[in-house]
């Protein structure tokens, strides 16, 4: 009856079942998973943000597949205020990453091509993939300390076979926090011409670094050695994933470049989702970004500080990162991943991700999102402590 891409469980795991317990006994669980800005207790403009909404030349439709104009103009301003120049006919809208992702793979491969992917890496890639009908092919960043991460280029040579058709690039990455560099990007560009490859950029984190350093790449909206597809959205950006905006901007050999974006108008233009009222919107609300992300980078260092204050000198050990929501604890092996987050959730309602559901090679990671309010994160990180360090 159903078709063969839907290839999941869709039974509820453990963890689920026992989130789901939980909550039916109305135990305040501490959410150490929160990636949703707007339950963070964040202070938006709210007025703004929804009267921008009722504007009268919303009520007119207009089908324009690579999206309105002045919604182009106002992404173009955004990347120009972050020193790069994008000509508002290379961006096309989407509804959000998710979807530009889906465009791209409709775009660059064929049923069964394959496209590489950041490991450990952000799970939705493996559902938007084969959706689309789409193979993955891991490559790895690796991890040395005090370094940090880095792209393995090895793996990424031994992943291209004859059915590669991208190479995905996530800075910073979900959930390891680390920036591509620019020597990474030379070396990218010159595997991707080498072997017929695009590149697809996902910058969605990149507005929250922790600190800045010269040898990252910012962004590479620009990048024209290589048909890059860069990716981005309202949803991390202004922290509003419920308005439904993302866009991708295409650069490379101008040739390659204007025959994608016509494909992808093409694309676009079959399905039209973007709706007027927020594309009129999009303007007035990127006006108000520094207010939110200032809180944002506020709340993700005042949490970062504290995990690391309580981590120093423990079994544990905080894994290096430069941005992101996200932080990685390393945790000792007297338990797998799964009974850390299961014990954890049981007995003192604090509720993480284990490493393996980003795929890291080993074990014993927890990924920690570092968005909750600081008093609850605060609290979370203590009960965590006590059950690593034994106590009951
Ligand atoms: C790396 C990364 N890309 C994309 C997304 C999804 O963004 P959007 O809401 O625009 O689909 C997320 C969401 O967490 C993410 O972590």
């Amino acid at each position: 009856m159903f078709s063969s891409r839907f290839k999941w469980n869709i039974e509820s795991n453990r963890l689920a079942v026992l989130l789901e317990e939980k909550r039916r006994a109305h135990h305040r669980v501490l959410d150490l998973t929160e990636s949703n800005p707007t339950r963070a207790g964040l202070e938006y403009p709210a007025n703004a943000i929804l009267n921008a909404l009722a504007q009268a030349q919303a009520m007119l439709y207009e089908p324009c597949p690579r999206g309105l104009l002045l919604t182009r103009y106002a992404v173009s301003d955004y990347y120009r205020e972050g020193g790069f120049e994008v000509d508002p006919d290379h961006i096309q809208l989407t509804t959000s990453t998710s979807e530009g992702y889906a465009y791209l793979f409709k775009l660059l491969a064929d049923h069964g091509q394959s496209v590489l992917v950041p490991q450990p890496g952000y799970p939705l890639f493996e559902f938007i993939a084969a959706l689309e009908g789409v193979e993955l092919r891991p490559y790895e960043l690796s991890y040395v300390h005090p370094a940090g991460w880095h792209i393995d280029f090895d793996s990424i040579v031994e992943a291209i076979d004859t059915s590669s058709r991208a190479i995905i690039v996530v800075s910073p990455n979900n959930p390891t926090g680390s920036f591509i560099k620019k020597f990474e990007v030379e070396r990218l560009n010159q595997i991707c011409s080498d072997h017929g490859l695009a590149l697809i950029v996902d910058e969605v984190f990149s507005d929250y670094a922790f600190v800045t350093d010269d040898r990252r790449a910012k962004s590479l909206s620009t990048n024209n050695s290589t048909l890059t597809f860069v990716l981005s959205g309202l949803s991390k950006i202004m922290a509003l994933p419920q308005m439904k905006l993302g866009w991708i901007v295409t650069s490379g050999p101008p040739q390659l470049r204007d025959e994608a974006i016509e494909r992808l108008d093409l694309i676009a233009d079959t399905f039209l989702s973007v709706g007027s009222p927020v594309q009129h919107a999009a303007p007035v609300w990127l006006k108000l970004r520094s207010e939110l992300q200032e809180q944002i980078l506020d709340r993700l260092r005042g949490n970062l500080e504290y995990l690391a204050k309580v981590a120093q000198h423990s079994p544990c050990r905080l894994l290096k990162l430069e941005g992101g929501w996200y932080a990685t604890l390393e945790v000792p092996r007297h338990f797998s991943e799964e009974e850390w987050v299961l014990n954890l959730l049981q007995s003192d309602d604090v509720l993480t991700h284990p490493g393996f559901f980003f795929d890291f090679p080993r074990e014993a990671f927890l990924v920690l999102s570092l968005l909750p309010k600081s008093e609850d994160f605060r609290e979370a990180i203590n009960r965590l402590f006590r059950m690593i360090y034994g106590f009951p």
